[in-house]
């Protein structure tokens, strides 16, 4: 058996997880549904879903993940496994959770390539020039013309999806701490930064103006809190941005050293995460476009999609400031710095699954996973409204579905007092026992409720299929799990195989 992969150093490891954790969640879905759902309205649900359910969460999938390391399982498939001797029907219960993270990741990168294509065609001074006039339909239009056309899907468009995929490639190829670690090292501190300078631009446009849209995620109300709507997009936001319900922390954890800090780490992921969401995020979208145009066209702004907001409105109030081309250029590379970073640990749960169930050399479990992803991502390129239908399902519903089966297995079934050992393990904070009691209880009782009004309320909405494109989209979505199964259940040979062979020498030894 060939060594497990690890990682080079502990700055390392917090800052590839942080920058898995950071993304265009946190730069544009999150001002996006901030400001569909009401600005602060929203944040009230918001904040009590990161406390009651992200952050226990987060904790869950480290400790996990650097207990299922040890045993050499990274994916949900082998984690889960490793819960229940590895039975089928529990190997398959984590194809869902290696399902998520793919499936996101075939729009994911599709959305991430026109970061890409739009930071060169800022510089190259190939974005629409602004027209001058203060009614914000008019002022977007040639840049909603431009986005359309671009993402038609254009030759441009095409040429940038297959350079992202490549750049994916050879990230990845080059492993977890060549490969993964190094970009992080890189990316992270360029988010930041390019986070500042931006946020700056736009809270100061129109002579500070911008500060009235923080005004208006800050202002918190609780003026829709029996809307469930807008819990459940509050809460599935918190698991969107924080990486969290489809074991994507799990397998970053899963390359660390069993001596690793993981509530500490933990803390480290969610909290760089969560200063990149509501204080850069929250400084640049919405206050730009609050300079610019009134606050009653902000949430008509939002409409065109979740992720559209940045490539529509963005560009169009950033070329009207001087010196437009360059700032819409910081803005695409942060956005490509943001999503290259999670893309990668998008795409890791599946090289996981193969390396370690399979067993296949790296590079093979790197090319069979990329070949995948490029499959998704002509779907997402190519399929009308396959990103939404893909980011509604696999973004939102089934990570929460995930999220509570993580809590019933990794606490339930593993047990209060071992959850609570591996917690404690290497830490000098020493957490009272009735936090994992909160975690098991409380977490999962706040998630049923939530899918429970929902459901309720909005039943017919969700699965009613008013277009056939939608079909296309969820009988996908089936036959990738269906997939993934399939070699969850084929893998099953191996590992028990390689745990027979682990006991007969055991026994030889004695
Ligand atoms: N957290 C990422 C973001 O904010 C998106 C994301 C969701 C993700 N699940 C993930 C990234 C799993 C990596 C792995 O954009």
């Amino acid at each position: 058996m060939t060594e497990r992969q690890s990682w080079g150093s502990k700055l390392g490891l917090i800052l590839a997880t942080a920058g898995n954790a950071v993304g265009l969640g946190n730069i544009l879905r999150f001002p996006s549904k901030a400001a569909l759902y009401g600005g602060g309205a929203f944040m009230v649900p918001y904040f009590i879903s990161l406390f009651l359910m992200g952050l226990p969460l987060m904790i869950i999938e480290w400790v996990i993940g650097r207990y299922a390391g040890r045993y050499g399982h990274g994916s949900m498939t082998g984690i889960l496994g490793l819960f229940f001797n590895h039975a089928s029907w529990a190997r398959i219960l984590g194809s869902i959770g290696v399902a998520i993270p793919l499936l996101i990741c075939m729009y994911y990168i599709y959305i991430e390539s026109w970061t890409l294509g739009f930071a060169f065609l800022s510089i190259f001074g190939e974005i629409p020039t602004p027209v001058v006039t203060s009614n914000a339909n008019e002022a977007i239009k040639p840049y909603l013309n431009f986005f359309r056309e671009y993402t038609n899907p254009s030759a441009t468009a095409y040429f940038f999806l297959l350079l992202t995929i490549a750049i994916n490639w050879f990230i990845l190829q080059k492993g977890v701490k060549k490969g993964i670690e190094i970009t992080a090292k890189i990316g992270m501190p360029a988010i930041i930064l390019f986070g500042f300078i931006l946020g700056l631009i736009c809270l100061s446009a129109g002579n500070w103006k911008g500060f009235e849209g923080l005004k208006f995620i800050y202002n918190l109300n609780f003026s829709r809190i029996s809307d469930p709507v807008v819990w459940i997009e509050a809460s599935g936001q918190i698991f969107f941005t924080l990486s969290l319900g489809m074991g994507a922390i799990a397998v970053y954890a899963s390359y660390t050293s069993p001596r690793e800090d993981v509530i500490k780490a933990g803390m480290w992921t969610a909290g760089i995460n969560e200063f990149v969401e509501i204080v850069i995020g929250a400084s640049i979208a919405i206050p730009a476009a609050f300079a610019m145009f009134s606050a009653l066209a902000i949430p008509e702004l939002a409409k065109e999609g979740t992720f559209r907001l940045g490539f529509i409105t963005m560009p169009a109030i950033f070329m009207s400031f001087p010196l437009g081309e360059y700032i819409s250029f910081i803005w695409f590379l942060l956005l490509f710095f943001a999503a290259l970073t999670s893309s990668l640990a998008l795409i890791q749960p599946l090289i996981a699954l193969f390396e370690d169930e399979m067993k296949w050399e790296h590079s093979k479990a790197v090319n069979i996973s990329i070949i995948l992803i490029t499959l998704g991502a002509h779907l997402s390129a190519f399929v009308p409204n396959f990103i939404d239908e893909l980011d509604f399902w696999a973004g939102c519903f089934l990570l929460l579905i995930f999220g509570l089966i993580e809590i019933f297995v990794f606490i339930w079934i593993f047990g209060i007092n071992n959850f609570y050992n591996e917690l404690t393990k290497n830490t000098n904070l020493k957490l009272p026992k009735f936090f994992v009691y909160i975690m098991g209880i409380l977490s999962p009782l706040f998630i049923v409720f939530i899918i429970y009004y929902w459901v309720i309320k909005d039943f017919e909405n969700i699965f009613f299929i008013d277009e056939p494109n939608k079909l296309i989209a969820r009988v996908f979505i089936i036959l990738f799990i269906l997939f993934l199964s399939v070699i969850a259940v084929k893998s099953k040979k191996i590992i028990m195989r390689d745990i027979r062979y682990l006991k007969l020498m055991k026994n030889l030894d004695r």
